[in-house]
């Protein structure tokens, strides 16, 4: 890090392991002592693509029996608007990795609609998201979800904040949809709603993310994934390859 240069808010702790693998091993473990480190509900946030993949299917076998499912309940961070089954639902990726291996009461599974329009199904969500918050406005001292599982697109996406969309501004709904910026719209948690966490966690593997891993935490504010907060901890799981980018 230059000197002088700020260290933004997102920056957090960064936490480096080899490869993928030990990557989730990695997470996991974190995962499950902050799981243990509460009593009552614990409120979980995953991340969709292809990265989390890994340490869902951990969650679902090495660590099943660690964790207290029935305490823990199950959000999504985004989703694309694609029907459950679609090989491209957040929530099917989730479903054949973890769902499928863990003993959670369905009451405790809370997937993001893709059914009738998009914006209805965003307002759908947000309901589900206030009813249980209790609340109309956030309290910092409060948040909404104990972790949220985030992942970085190699254009400094996160969730489905993409660069350029009017959903970068939204500052009073919680959840949003997308509707241009990939093939599909997609239903995202906003920034508000994100910075409602006690904890962050962003898993990145691959050197196609590492100069998006590297702006983002020094701030870059054109990166839609530097412009994310939380209430508490951030820790960035890297592997060396998205770790690898030291340039100024
Ligand atoms: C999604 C995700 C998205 C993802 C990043 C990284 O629905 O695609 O929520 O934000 O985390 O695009 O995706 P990969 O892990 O597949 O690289």
């Amino acid at each position: 890090m230059a000197a002088g240069s700020v260290v933004s808010a997102i920056a957090g702790r960064a936490i480096i392991a080899p490869d993928p693998a030990s990557l989730a091993h990695l997470a996991a473990g974190w995962l499950a002592t902050r799981i243990d480190a509460t009593q009552g509900p614990f409120r979980l946030v995953l991340s969709g693509g292809s990265t989390p993949r890994a340490l869902y299917a951990l969650l679902g076998s090495e660590y099943r029996a660690r964790i207290d499912w029935s305490r823990v309940e199950l959000f999504w961070g985004d989703e694309r608007f694609v029907p459950y089954s679609d090989p491209d639902s957040n929530f099917r990726m989730a479903q054949e990795t973890l769902l499928s291996k863990i003993d959670i009461p369905s009451a405790n599974v809370h997937p993001i609609p893709t059914n009738g329009e998009p914006a209805d199904a965003a307002h759908c969500y947000e309901i589900l998201l206030r009813n249980i918050y209790g609340s109309e406005k956030f309290n910092p001292a409060r948040p909404l979800f104990d972790v949220i599982l985030l992942g970085l697109g190699s254009d400094g996406h996160t969730a489905s904040l993409l660069p350029g969309e009017p959903v970068l501004e939204e500052h009073e709904k919680w959840v949003a949809s997308v509707m241009h910026g990939r093939t599909e719209p997609r239903i995202t948690l906003t920034y508000p709603a994100i910075a409602s966490s006690a904890a962050m966690a962003l898993l990145v593997t691959g050197s196609d993310k590492a100069q998006a891993v590297r702006k983002a935490r020094a701030g870059d504010i054109s990166l839609p994934a530097a412009r994310i907060r939380a209430q508490g901890e951030v820790i960035w799981f890297l592997d060396s390859a998205s770790a690898s980018d030291s340039s100024e």
